[in-house]
């Protein structure tokens, strides 16, 4: 088989068959493939789409790149992903609900990159929680807790890092099948049976509009039942942040508020919708059995105890999380205030995000050390009423990092003297 006739096959708009993914991606993880070739195939795919069987070869493919975790001695094993936002802590409530219910979370998270959060950092910032595991600590854990937080340790997907690193650089990262076949084949090849996903769109996610959030939701429930995987995708708006929180302290004190009972509205209906669906799929529950547990989990404290043994059992300060003891200290922090008096009519994601990484709470570079501590809580967000002067949000970090964020974070607010229109959170689920 030759690389260029795949290449001239996509070209000229026809289905690649099994054999063709297959030398494909064996040629990519084995390296045989050299890049220019790949990155042609990658930019035929982009400009020329692939079916649905297509899709999901190369998804399957992919993930039987590198390791496959085999999590099936477990029982009723539930994974979630975000497909990346802002102030996005869902997991750290999400999973504890979850496994509260019964589910067991044995789960591998990423860290943030660019203007947007990731799990592991979030996790990082409790003293003392380890987050790179061997697979038999990660397991062992999994069973005795029934929930495992990590970041992905060992091989997984290779051609997928392979092909995620070219695509960055060559302009094919916004393609839903590649996209689609590069999340899921890492779910596949984390093992659970259930996976819920929750595809984003607006501002601060990589899908900037509903439809197209829902075409990749559609193509990533279709891969993972195709593989035989319980898949849910939830359709969730990221033209604001999550919460009110951004940042990896301040985002897990919050999660902590939302487990205790309190906390922003928005963060709790999305967790608990994720933990719900985990729920659904894994017992075959209704939706109305699951959301009620899902509520009952965290008022009764149990989601909690959840989180809370899940951060001990890797090293973690649970003391952190029941107050206890208190989170290391920003080195600084300052204030920004209305411009003007109205209604806030939009507060961009993105450059929230990008705000939040300048007071060091993100890295430009995966080199670059993060600020536990840094980060922004917001006092006002989209629709809100503001008078001039009034405080909008702080900014927590080293003192002189805050002048340069707090000018971004600024900017990132934009007024009107009328409400603006109610936008549901929750945009579509395909369950
Ligand atoms: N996240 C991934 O893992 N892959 C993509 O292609 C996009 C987002």
């Amino acid at each position: 088989m030759r690389m260029t006739d795949i290449i001239e096959k996509k070209r000229d708009r026809l289905p690649l068959n099994k054999n063709e993914i297959k030398f494909f991606v064996s040629g990519v993880t084995d390296g045989s493939i050299p890049d220019y070739q790949i990155s042609a195939l990658l930019m035929a795919i982009l400009l020329n789409g692939m079916n649905r069987e297509e899709t999901l070869m190369l998804t399957n493919e992919m993930a039987k790149s590198g390791d496959m975790l085999d999590l099936s001695a477990l029982p009723h094993t539930a994974d979630k992903h975000s497909t990346g936002g802002v102030g996005d802590k869902t997991t750290l409530i999400a999973a504890p609900a979850a496994a509260a219910m019964g589910c067991t979370v044995a789960k591998m998270s990423g860290r943030g990159l660019g203007f947007t959060g990731g799990t592991v950092d979030k996790l990082e910032s409790i003293t003392g929680y380890n987050t790179a595991v061997t697979t038999e600590v990660f397991m062992r854990t999994a069973r005795r807790e029934g929930i495992c937080l990590v970041g992905q340790s060992g091989n997984f997907a290779p051609a997928d890092k392979r092909l995620y690193a070219i695509r960055d650089v060559t302009a094919t990262v916004n393609s839903i099948p590649l996209i689609a076949s590069s999340i899921m084949s890492k779910k596949l090849a984390a093992g659970a049976e259930t996976i819920v996903l929750d595809v984003k769109f607006g501002s601060g996610a990589f899908m900037k509009t509903a439809a197209d959030a829902v075409r990749l939701a559609e193509e990533m429930v279709s891969i993972g039942r195709g593989v035989g995987r319980k898949t849910a995708a939830v359709i969730t708006d990221m033209d604001s942040p999550l919460g009110r929180a951004v940042g990896n302290a301040l985002e897990v004190k919050e999660a902590v508020s939302v487990l205790k009972g309190r906390g922003p509205d928005d963060l709790k209906e999305l967790s608990v919708l994720l933990a719900a669906h985990m729920y659904k799929l894994s017992f075959g529950a209704s939706e109305k059995e699951s959301l009620e547990k899902a509520n009952r989990v965290i008022s009764d404290g149990s989601a909690f105890t959840k989180l809370k043994n899940a951060a001990a059992a890797m090293g973690g300060d649970a003391g952190l999380l029941t107050g206890e003891r208190e989170f290391p200290a920003a080195g600084g922090s300052k204030e920004i205030y209305a411009a003007e008096s109205g209604y806030i009519t939009s507060l961009d994601s993105e450059t929230v995000g990008k705000a939040s990484g300048m007071t060091g709470a993100g890295r430009e570079t995966l080199k670059d050390e993060i600020d536990y501590s840094a980060g922004i809580l917001l006092d006002k967000k989209y629709g809100d009423r503001v008078e001039k002067g009034e405080r909008l949000a702080t900014l927590y970090g080293s003192p002189e990092r805050l002048e340069d964020a707090a000018a971004a974070l600024s900017s990132a607010y934009s007024y009107g003297s009328e409400k603006p229109p109610e936008k549901p959170l929750v945009y579509k689920i395909i369950s």
